[in-house]
């Protein structure tokens, strides 16, 4: 018997049309439905005149929003729920740069090859595009934004529950292996005023760093350091963090980009390590998919405590302990030894 009383048919159309959502809130954002929503409601007719669409195709999409709790639907006019007010640009906490950037072409077609990865042990978007995802991003300076605006917009979710969990204030530089845009660093160098910053990163990670920087007030705190984790990571910091790195690459890569941290870091410094970390056994955890996305996208994994234990220890780490943060990610936190 199914605890939610659904019927095995009914939940098997929940998940495997749940593509279909997913589509649909792409569509959406896409053609910027809710850009032209904030304003107010709006007809069918009213949009499609301001966005250039089809009327009657146009009114089929917002009545599938309605439906998935994007919009309400008053007197022929559409308006935004607070959940559809996400998806338009720029407005606090959307995630409009999030679906375009994990539903992208580029992620969609790797996902589609994830039986490949299960059959051979490949990374399925090596498999499909030629090359290892962070080579492509490199060469593609689009995708590479569009990726990187992905990684703020989620990492926004997760901000707040960081600053609550840890205190950024006891620390003078703090230094962001793989920081991206900077969105972490930044909130942590407003929580942590007297500090400095080092955002550590790809040329092509860091494209977008300064105008992130700047526009949440730290970019004068911050230097921007171009370089690669598998070579060297820069000296000095009291505090390295490392927000959805590890999880992207194998053991034997991960421990390269520790060690360089234990190198960088003096003794006593500390290593905040942000993931999904997985529960022991065959327990269920929203992080299980997370890791076929590693599989799928880059080759790395997600890891359980003792599997990070084991990985910060063996670089050179010591007092590893875990904290949940109120979010579906937890901190992994050691000392250099
Ligand atoms: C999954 S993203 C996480 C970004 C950021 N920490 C966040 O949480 O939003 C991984 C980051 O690692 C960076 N990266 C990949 N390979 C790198 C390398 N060899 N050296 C330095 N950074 C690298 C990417 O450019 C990207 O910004």
């Amino acid at each position: 018997m199914e605890s939610s009383g659904q019927s095995l048919q009914g939940r098997a159309f929940g998940v495997i049309c749940g593509f279909w959502s997913s589509q649909t809130m792409l569509a959406a954002a896409r053609l910027g439905v809710a850009d032209h929503l904030v304003d107010g409601p709006r007809t069918a007719e009213e949009l499609a005149g301001v966005m250039g669409a089809h009327a009657p195709s146009l009114g089929r999409l917002l009545k599938a929003l309605v439906t998935l709790e994007a919009l309400t639907a008053e007197g022929g006019r559409y308006g935004l729920t607070d959940f559809g007010r996400g998806l338009a640009s720029g407005t606090p906490g959307s995630f409009r740069s999030m679906i375009l950037g994990v539903m992208s072409d580029d992620h969609r077609r790797a996902w589609a090859e994830l039986s490949h990865s299960v059959r051979t042990g490949e990374t399925a978007f090596d498999h499909v595009h030629g090359v290892p995802v962070f080579e492509y991003y490199g060469k593609r300076p689009e995708a590479s934004a569009d990726f990187n605006a992905a990684m703020t917009s989620l990492s926004a979710v997760v901000e707040a529950a960081l600053r609550e969990a840890f205190d950024f204030s006891a620390f003078r530089k703090i230094i962001d292996v793989g920081g991206g845009n900077g969105g972490l660093l930044a909130a942590a160098l407003v929580s942590a005023p007297r500090a400095s910053g080092v955002l550590f990163d790809t040329p092509a990670g860091l494209a977008g760093a300064e105008e992130l920087l700047k526009a949440r007030g730290v970019a004068g705190r911050c230097e921007r350091v171009a370089g690669d984790f598998f070579e060297s990571v820069p000296a000095g910091g009291d505090l390295y963090v490392l927000k959805w790195i590890l999880h992207d690459w194998d053991d034997r890569r991960a421990a390269v980009i520790l060690r360089n941290c234990r190198e960088a870091a003096g003794k006593g410094a500390r290593i905040l390590v942000i993931e999904s970390v997985l529960p022991d056994g065959d327990a269920p955890s929203p992080g299980r998919l997370s890791d076929l996305n590693m599989m799928a996208m880059t080759g790395g994994r997600e890891r359980s405590a003792s599997e990070y234990r084991g990985l910060l220890e063996a670089a050179g780490f010591r007092d590893v302990r875990v904290r949940e943060t109120g979010s579906p990610y937890g901190i992994v936190e050691a000392v250099a030894g």
